[in-house]
């Protein structure tokens, strides 16, 4: 049985023979996959959940190197971790830190003994049992065993009705600021049938809501012999969709120029795959978008977009953003405030450029100062929230489908998720235990639209 971290966290003692662990995933999705599937791993091993690192006898720290904060987050939390746990508290490092600094991390953080990468986190018990049997006193491993870790951990357990599933792992596209592809290693995409097996798993378990994830996730191409024709992302969500239980499919994230026209058309032809497509833009200027190395331009991306708006008129358009971008003037911006509200993104992401050691772009002249970057990133963000706002403002007096996740911000409220997948909160008349619903997909007719999301209430069936 996969254990369940809820009941991890709430167990009233550690069984004899057991002991607490500590695991916190910093940073992308990816990540909280990963860290869950750790955690699964190390039952087995007598480890359960404990909720803070106070008193674990193992920490986990499942890093994020995409920027300089999220790196300054893990050091920080290294030492007031090492201040406040036991002192026999064992610190390990894993995921994309771990993976771009390995041995040098333990010079900058003498805390840490175990340091390992997103490819070899299934054997943090080796390396574990290394540093406890004291034939070392550090141990690290760096490898990129290409999808060796997927065969070596537990069926993965379902946490809720919404799960995620990583198909592919790595990037080669090599944007010039970017640490993914040194990080993560090359673009691999895992077995088809292995992904329909985690999937049937979850939804055997209640899941009714799949997260497909990568780094490219629309590059999918499931690994086959001579003679077959590859499962594309479009063939493996009809495929996923025709698992019993599960009515949602989501992917997450791609790149503009693997946006194939058989996955344009999963959009008006797969009912399972919600209206919401996460197509980052990074830049509106060309001449950045070519510094970058993106190899698209603003127009072929506009033209993408109009492809899959004629697929699928209602579909939600979310992405990514760089301001600050090294050589980026007032008039490359101003073509980024452009596009974004060209575009009328719905929930997009937008962050200051943080020059990552190793990258090509960390080298280039003319880097922006942090003040710019902070009121380009605060323009960006108004207009973000304006075309977010105006998004949700159309649902007002619609009723629309809400899988239900659990208790809502408010007393009285339930919480969810519209198929462009906006948080929804809503009440539910009495006679209706609310209790009863999480789980399951109802109809909310919406009465309110927040900056970020919106509000209702049960819609009589
Ligand atoms: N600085 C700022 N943002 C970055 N991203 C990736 N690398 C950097 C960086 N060096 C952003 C991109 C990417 C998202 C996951 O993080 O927008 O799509
Ligand atoms: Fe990084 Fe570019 Fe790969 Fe995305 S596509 S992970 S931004 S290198």
């Amino acid at each position: 049985m996969p254990i369940r971290i809820e009941d991890a966290v709430t167990a009233p003692a550690l069984a004899q023979g057991q002991k607490a662990m500590f695991i916190k995933s910093y940073g992308c999705q990816m990540n909280v996959y990963d860290g869950l599937r750790m955690a699964e791993m190390m039952a087995p091993h007598g480890y359960r959940l404990a909720p803070t690192a106070d008193a674990a006898d193992l920490i986990i720290l499942n890093t994020c190197h995409i920027r300089e904060k999220a790196d300054d987050k893990v050091f920080s939390d290294i030492g007031r971790m090492r201040r406040q746990a036991n002192k026999s508290a064992i610190i390990a490092v894993g995921g994309c830190t771990g993976q771009a600094m390995g041995a040098s991390l333990m010079q900058q953080a003498p805390a840490v003994q175990i340091v390992f990468g997103p490819q070899t986190l299934h054997r943090l018990p080796q390396l574990l049992e290394k540093v406890q049997s004291g034939s070392q006193k550090r141990a690290v491993d760096t490898d990129f065993p290409e999808l060796e870790k997927f065969d070596n951990l537990p069926t993965p357990g379902a946490y809720g009705p919404s799960a995620f599933v990583t198909i592919q792992e790595g990037c080669d596209k090599f944007c010039t600021y970017c640490v993914v592809p040194y990080t993560r290693g090359a673009e691999i995409s895992r077995p088809a049938a292995d992904i329909l097996a985690e999937c049937q798993a979850l939804a055997t378990q209640g899941v009714r809501e799949i997260t497909l994830l990568g780094q490219n996730v629309n590059a999918y191409q499931s690994p086959v012999t001579s003679h077959q024709s590859p499962v594309t992302l479009a063939k493996l969500c009809e495929q996923i969709g025709a698992i019993a239980g599960i009515e949602r499919i989501r992917f997450t994230t791609s790149h503009p120029n693997n946006t194939s026209p058989d996955l344009i058309a999963a959009f008006a032809t797969n009912p399972k795959l919600m209206p919401y497509f996460h197509l980052p833009i990074q830049a509106g200027s060309n001449r950045i978008l070519q510094a970058m190395n993106r190899n698209h331009t603003v127009e072929s991306y506009l033209a993408t977009i109009a492809q899959v708006r004629a697929a699928q008129p209602h579909i939600a358009i979310s992405g990514d953003f760089i301001v600050g971008f090294p050589g980026e003037t007032e008039d490359d911006f101003a073509q980024t405030l452009q596009v974004a509200a060209t575009v009328g993104f719905v929930g997009a992401y937008s962050f200051a450029y943080s020059p990552r050691p190793g990258t090509p772009a960390a080298d280039l002249p003319n880097q922006v100062d942090e003040l710019t970057k902070k009121e380009r990133l605060a323009a960006l963000q108004a207009v973000l929230d304006h075309t977010t706002e105006a998004f949700l403002t159309q649902f007002i007096g619609q009723t629309i489908s809400v899988l239900v996740e659990g208790p809502g911000g408010q007393p009285g409220q339930l919480r969810g998720r519209s198929p462009h997948n906006m948080p929804v909160n809503f009440t539910v008349e009495n006679g209706i235990d609310p209790a009863s619903l999480p789980g399951q997909l109802v109809e909310a007719e919406i009465t309110h639209a927040g900056p970020k999301s919106l509000l209702g209430r049960l819609a009589r069936s």
